[in-house]
């Protein structure tokens, strides 16, 4: 890329920047945990509370956000940049995977083309004016998460997402200590799939037993945000292409991950 044209976009880059208040990253050691599930459900309260969120899937090798979401088609474009999909009044989101092909070629990309694709997404995707932006990123402390948060010079926090089989785990420890290393406050730990929701009666089990996600809390002096039952409904809810969390939305998965948007905006 030219000197010329790498200048301009990066003066992009600035500009959208500019018009986003908090920049959240979510991540989490290990693929599988929830972490699309979190950001997508984290995102919604977050509207739901009245802010304007934005929600960017930077995800090459899987994305499941456009099925989570129903985010369909080639994104369309407008005089000032690409147009995110409104998921409802305040939610907007936008997929790295909607400009692939569907094949498997992004498997094989190197990351300075990772980071080239997420830059051109930053500088492209006209969010307008955001309270906050959530990037979901793939598991682990590999090429996107680092991009993202080198390319927005700025990342106010990373939200970590775990199990409770995997809290003992080395993955949350590197997760938190890659946080550490490139300066961006772990603003807590979301433990999914703790216990279960009985279908039948709507009550919790706690299959794993409780407490484990607050314990790994404490050892590691970051805030907690709450456990998140497995839930029927939160499973479904992705299936069918809308957040959990949202108008006409309610139980206990709904109500921790709504919780956990209040202590991330400060209201709680
Ligand atoms: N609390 C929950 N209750 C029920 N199902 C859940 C819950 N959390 C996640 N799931 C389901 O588990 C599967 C994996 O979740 P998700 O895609 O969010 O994980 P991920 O960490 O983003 O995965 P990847 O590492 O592939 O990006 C999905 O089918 C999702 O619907
Ligand atoms: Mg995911
Ligand atoms: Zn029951």
């Amino acid at each position: 890329v030219p000197t010329q044209e790498r200048e301009d976009r990066s003066e992009l880059v600035k500009s959208r920047l500019a018009l986003i208040g908090k920049k959240i990253v979510v991540m989490s050691g290990k693929g599988g945990v929830g972490k699309s599930t979190v950001a997508v459900n984290l995102a919604a309260a977050l509207a739901e509370e009245g802010f304007q969120v934005g929600l960017l899937d930077i995800d090459i090798h899987g994305p499941s956000i456009p099925k989570m979401l129903g985010l369909e088609g080639r994104p369309i474009s407008s005089v000032d940049g690409i147009v995110p999909a409104e998921v409802f009044p305040g939610l907007k989101a936008m997929s790295l995977g909607l400009f692939l092909d569907g094949d498997d070629s992004a498997v094989i990309w190197r990351g300075p083309m990772k980071y080239g694709a997420i830059e051109q997404l930053i500088a492209d995707v006209d969010w307008g004016t955001l309270d906050f932006l959530l990037v979901d990123s793939p598991p682990g402390t590999g090429d996107e998460p680092l991009s993202v948060i080198q390319l927005m010079g700025k990342v106010d926090g990373a939200v970590i997402v775990t199990t409770p089989q995997d809290l003992a785990l080395i993955d949350v420890a590197r997760s938190i200590r890659f946080c550490e290393q490139l300066k961006v406050p772990v603003l807590g730990v979301v433990e999914n799939m703790s216990g279960l929701v009985c279908p039948h009666c709507g009550e919790r089990v706690d299959v794993f037993g409780s407490g484990g996600g607050q314990r790994l809390a404490q050892k590691y002096h970051v805030p907690f945000l709450g456990a998140v039952p497995l839930d029927q409904a939160v499973m479904e809810a992705g299936e069918n292409g809308e957040p959990l969390v949202g108008p006409g939305h309610q139980g206990e998965a709904a109500s921790v991950f709504a919780r956990a948007a209040q202590i991330i905006s400060g209201e709680e």
